[in-house]
């Protein structure tokens, strides 16, 4: 009755208006923050922090507004709050020294959806299945060559095919982005699908095409709103619809060639990780809290596919712009590999530490080539504290990798291209702690033994091969484009044989 006496003295506007402050009070009394939680930003109601992000560098706004709040702080993104944490001593602290508490990745309703059910691949894989998997893929690596010399051997055959396909440029500009996709990808498919593909293979381009542009659209604005409001983002046109669909078709290639390894697989001869997962799954069949079944080998192939690719493949491309914005260094990189190796042999990984200063710049290329600007998402799994906050169990969190290869405090010169952040007076290679481009801790990159060894020979064997310089007149830029990965702008270089 009074209802309807509310209803009749209100009229329709006043309802709704009640509703909506009602629903502001609640929202206001769920997110309100528990005490000593990390500092940031005014969130707004519903939306939180999501619309001040600078969407075209996220990371580097994020990274100056540690100035502002300190080295942890919190923004919330649609429903949820995420601590994010700067400078390399905080993340240190978060993801090595504490690595017990912030083992997982939190729950993202994209994943949920790419995924699927309780399949979650490597990357969002938490828990027992998790450390199962994460342990079978780096075992089944090595086992298939990671860290062998038929590994470097596999490697360098597939730069002379890279090689190859720049010399088929007859000396004329180009872009060198699908080539060094196609070699990169080639050395995670031989070890995961067992098999290499041309550089002509239309399908397997269009396969890179849709990977590209996937993890491009995974790390923009668009992903970060469907995570922030699913629901609506659901059912809304917009490019956040093409992550799902790329998705689809990689999932389709993945899905072809385990069946492809079915027809005859030998359990006592695995030929690679697609076939000794078939195996395991055999072993474990009724048992899917081990991750052996066969939804979650399709996602760990794209996951190990996805990561072996891109990452390495932009790390090849920054490397090639920074030699040529750089061509003394360039000299002086040729100079040492013509020293140590020569024209006629073969690059090996043992001669690594008789190369400092190649070792060097190869390091400072992956410190301002940035590939992984911010990191992966982390979950606090028990309440904590750091730097003196509390963190509740359950909370989101980001340690920003850009505040670490940038920090003030461990770089000589953060911002400028500097190989001597690696080397001591006598010109000998020197570790830096805080050279984290592949994080840390208990979910460090599960790829940077290969990722460190195909940076290494492809490097050496192209400009072994090739004194590389921009056209005439044009300046390479060094702004990335943001999205899970930071890729070049669109370049065209020129390959002169030496
Ligand atoms: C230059 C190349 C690479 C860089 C800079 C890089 C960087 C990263 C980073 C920053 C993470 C997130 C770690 C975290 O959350 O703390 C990661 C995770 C991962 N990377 Fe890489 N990566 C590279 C190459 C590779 C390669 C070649 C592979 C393939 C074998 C790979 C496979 C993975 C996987 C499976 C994970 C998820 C690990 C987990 O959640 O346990 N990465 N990588």
């Amino acid at each position: 009755m009074w209802l309807g006496d509310l209803f009749l003295r209100l009229g329709l506007k006043g309802i709704l208006l009640l509703v909506f402050v009602i629903l502001l009070l609640v929202g206001f009394l769920k997110k309100r923050n528990p005490p000593n939680f990390p500092p940031g930003p005014l969130a707004l109601p519903f939306v939180g922090n999501v619309f001040s992000i600078d969407t075209k560098q996220p990371h580097i706004y994020l990274t100056k507004l540690a100035d502002v709040y300190g080295n942890v702080f919190c923004m919330r993104l649609g429903r949820d709050k995420t601590v994010f944490v700067s400078g390399y001593k905080m993340v240190k602290e978060a993801i090595v020294t504490q690595a017990e508490n912030f083992p997982d990745r939190p729950y993202s309703p994209m994943a949920s959806r790419l995924y699927s059910g309780n399949s979650a691949g490597l990357f969002f894989s938490n828990g027992q299945v998790w450390k199962r998997q994460r342990r079978f893929a780096m075992t089944t690596l090595r086992n298939f060559g990671l860290g062998m010399s038929s590994m470097e051997q596999t490697i360098c055959e597939e730069s002379h095919h890279l090689q190859e396909g720049m010399e088929r440029e007859r000396g004329e500009p180009f872009n060198p982005t699908h080539l060094f996709n196609n070699a990169v990808s080639n050395i995670i498919c031989q070890m995961v699908f067992g098999r290499r593909f041309d550089y002509s293979d239309h399908n397997f381009q269009a396969m890179l095409k849709s990977l590209t542009e996937m993890v491009y659209l995974e790390g923009s604005i668009w992903a970060q709103l469907y995570d922030a409001f699913p629901v609506l983002m659901k059912h809304l046109p917009g490019p956040h619809n093409e992550i799902f669909s790329k998705f689809k078709s990689l999932e389709a290639f993945i899905g072809g060639e385990i069946e492809r390894h079915k027809l005859d697989l030998d359990p006592s001869d695995p030929r690679d990780y697609i076939d000794a997962f078939l195996i395991e799954l055999e072993k474990h069949k009724g048992n899917p809290e081990t991750g052996f079944y066969e939804r979650n080998l399709v996602l760990c192939c794209m996951d190990l596919f996805l990561a072996g690719t891109e990452t390495t493949s932009k790390t090849l491309q920054w490397g090639l712009i920074y030699l040529i914005k750089y061509p003394h260094i360039q000299d002086k990189v040729q100079a040492e590999i013509d020293r140590v190796i020569g024209q006629s042999c073969r690059p090996t990984m043992a001669d690594r530490p008789n190369m400092p200063y190649t070792d060097a710049v190869i390091h400072e290329v992956q410190r301002m080539g940035n590939i992984v600007p911010l990191n992966g998402l982390r979950m606090a799994v028990k309440d904590t504290t750091l730097d003196g906050y509390f963190i509740p169990k359950g909370t989101a969190l980001m340690p920003n990798l850009t505040s670490v290869l940038f920090d003030k405090n461990e770089w000589e010169t953060p911002d400028t291209f500097n190989p001597g952040h690696f080397l001591n007076a006598d010109g000998k290679f020197v570790r830096k702690e805080a050279f984290l481009p592949f994080s840390a801790g208990k979910r460090t990159c599960l790829g940077e033994g290969l990722a460190r060894t195909e940076l290494f020979l492809f490097f050496i064997t192209l400009l072994k091969k090739f004194r590389f310089s921009a056209p005439d007149g044009e300046e390479l830029s060094t702004d990335g484009i943001i999205g899970a990965t930071r890729s070049p702008q669109p370049f065209n270089i020129y390959a002169k044989a030496r």
